[in-house]
């Protein structure tokens, strides 16, 4: 099984993911956690670089959410799923199409197209979509970085993608109201997952 976890920034994505880790390892399911940018110290050398303040040409940020994705997908997200593990992963290709096709306006096709050649088509079985105002998100971010340091605007752009992508194929997506607080959020998960019992 392979989880995304997509939407704005603050949402409280991280935390959720360790936490579902934990209940499905209570489970006896192994889980393996992993994020874009970020997976091993390629992806953490790639996240450096997106991450730092300062201008990057928006094709060679593209091209290193790419690279960072091949990476990850490669040797950890393929052999997870090989060994029977689950997956839960901490944005994929999904942000790419919003944050850099409909918010950033880079050609949907190649990105489309892009994704799946970094993937080989391997396809997240769940996307939960954190769900929030970017406003309320934005404000609970501590340390900000180059990208959470764009306009409002762009941050609302971004929602109104994640929705769009969730009501498009609403058999694969689930919405998450990521404003509520965590226990709340993390029980959404749960059922979306059908995971809780109660
Ligand atoms: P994070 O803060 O959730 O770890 O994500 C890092 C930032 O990178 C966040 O602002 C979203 C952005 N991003 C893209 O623009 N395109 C992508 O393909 C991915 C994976 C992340």
């Amino acid at each position: 099984m392979f989880v995304a976890f997509e939407g704005p920034e603050g949402g409280g994505k991280s935390t959720a993911i360790a936490r579902l880790a934990e209940a499905l390892a209570a489970d006896g399911i192994v889980a393996v956690v992993t994020r874009e940018p970020g997976a091993g110290s390629l992806g953490q050398a790639i996240r450096q670089i997106l991450l730092a303040p300062g201008d990057l040409d928006p094709k060679a940020e593209l091209m290193l959410f790419l690279a960072d994705r091949a990476n990850n997908m490669a040797t950890v997200i393929r052999p997870a799923l090989e060994r029977g593990a689950w997956v839960l992963c901490d944005r994929h290709a999904d942000s790419t199409v919003v944050y850099q096709g409909m918010a950033r306006g880079m050609d949907p096709e190649f990105i489309a197209r892009a994704n799946v050649f970094a993937t080989g088509g391997v396809r997240p079985d769940k996307v939960l979509l954190f769900d929030l105002e970017p406003r309320i998100g934005l404000g609970r971010i501590r340390h900000k970085d180059r990208l959470d340091d764009m306009p409002l605007e762009f941050h609302e752009r971004v929602r109104a993608g994640f929705l769009k992508l969730a009501a498009l194929d609403p058999g694969r997506w689930e919405v998450v109201d990521a404003s509520q607080d965590p226990e709340t959020v993390f029980r959404q998960v749960l059922r979306a997952l059908e995971l809780d019992r109660t």
